[in-house]
């Protein structure tokens, strides 16, 4: 049975994560082209899952929702892309999932995460700042635009380290896609 946004009309919807595969490209690519004016292509998430970034995709009755990709380096985190279908935005999927890649960062042992937004995306840098993300800087013309370039912010948020003994729902060892 498909999924429809309007099966689920109250304001949350309760996504299981999990990590995304090459079988979910199909999905992701969909909701990417539906979300995003200047869309990734499906050869960049091939890569990341290839390369063992951190590829994440919320699902709802199976359906993928949304995604967070992330790289690890070194005690830093860069998130790559966070995303959630049109159809699924401002239903608290976009914070569950920047909370679980933060979550997840965080029993790595990282210090920091980091990303990069387009200075006109006010709903995305909303919801950084609410999750604690502060500006470090601006990229000139980091992003391709309708008509030429857009800056972006790069926002960043501490890590305090805790304990993973502290959270038995999820292990430290942050599996690798193959
Ligand atoms: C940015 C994005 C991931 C947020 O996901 P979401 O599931 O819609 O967000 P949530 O429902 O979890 O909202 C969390 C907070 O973000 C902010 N926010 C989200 N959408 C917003 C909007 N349209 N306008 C203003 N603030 C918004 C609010 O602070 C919100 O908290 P609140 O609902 O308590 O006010 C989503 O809008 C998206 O996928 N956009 C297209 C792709 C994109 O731009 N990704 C970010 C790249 S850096």
């Amino acid at each position: 049975m498909a999924t429809r946004a309007e099966d689920f009309p109250d304001e949350a919807v309760d996504v299981c994560i999990r990590t995304m595969t090459y079988a979910d490209l199909q999905q992701v690519m969909a909701v990417e082209l539906s979300a995003y004016p200047h869309p990734w292509t499906v050869g960049i998430f091939r890569d990341c899952i290839r390369v063992g970034y951190n590829c994440w995709v919320a699902t709802l009755q199976d359906r993928i929702i949304g995604y967070g990709i992330v790289m690890l380096a070194a005690d830093e985190a860069h998130v790559l892309n966070l995303c959630v279908s049109p159809d699924y935005q401002r239903r608290g999927v976009g914070r569950e999932m920047l909370q679980h890649l933060t979550r997840r960062a965080q029993l790595s042992d990282i210090d920091m995460i980091l990303l990069e937004v387009r200075r006109s995306n006010q709903a995305a840098i909303d919801l950084y700042h609410d999750e604690g993300f502060h500006e470090l800087g601006v990229r000139k013309n980091y992003y391709p635009a309708d008509e030429g370039r857009e800056d972006a912010i790069i926002l960043a948020r501490y890590l305090p380290k805790i304990d993973p003994g502290s959270d038995p729902g999820i292990s430290p060892q942050i599996p690798t896609n193959n």
